[in-house]
């Protein structure tokens, strides 16, 4: 069965490592696709701070640390936990269908303010 449009396929399953996220261009957003645990999730690959590319910056536990200045976000729901950044990144809606990924190009949760939330 294959997954139906607007879903775009972004990778193998098996390209992405455990504990990394990998950024893609999907209809005009860059959006990293992140395997935390064999589960995949897909978040803004842009940090609300600044123009800082997350999927470049090290996973710990199912945190996100941005390379640039230190801003967590919690790669499940996007949600920043802290400063400098105090917007929460985008997620997008991921399925996982005969070994590859595919990624809705909406945001599921938009952006928004929550630190501290
Ligand atoms: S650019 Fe990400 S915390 Fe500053």
């Amino acid at each position: 069965m294959s997954v139906p449009e607007p879903y775009v396929r972004v990778a193998a399953a098996a390209d992405i490592p455990e504990s990394k996220g990998m950024p893609f261009e999907v209809t005009g957003r860059r959006i990293a696709v992140y395997n935390l645990k064999g589960a995949f999730y897909a978040i803004d690959d842009v940090c609300t701070h600044e123009d800082t590319s997350l999927s470049a910056g090290p996973v710990m536990g199912e945190m996100v640390v941005c390379p640039r200045h230190g801003s967590r976000f919690h790669i499940p729901t996007g949600r920043v936990r802290s400063l400098p950044a105090i917007l929460n990144v985008a997620t997008y809606d991921v399925r996982v269908e005969g070994g590859e990924i595919y990624v809705h190009p909406e945001p599921r949760v938009h952006a928004g303010r929550i630190h501290g939330a």
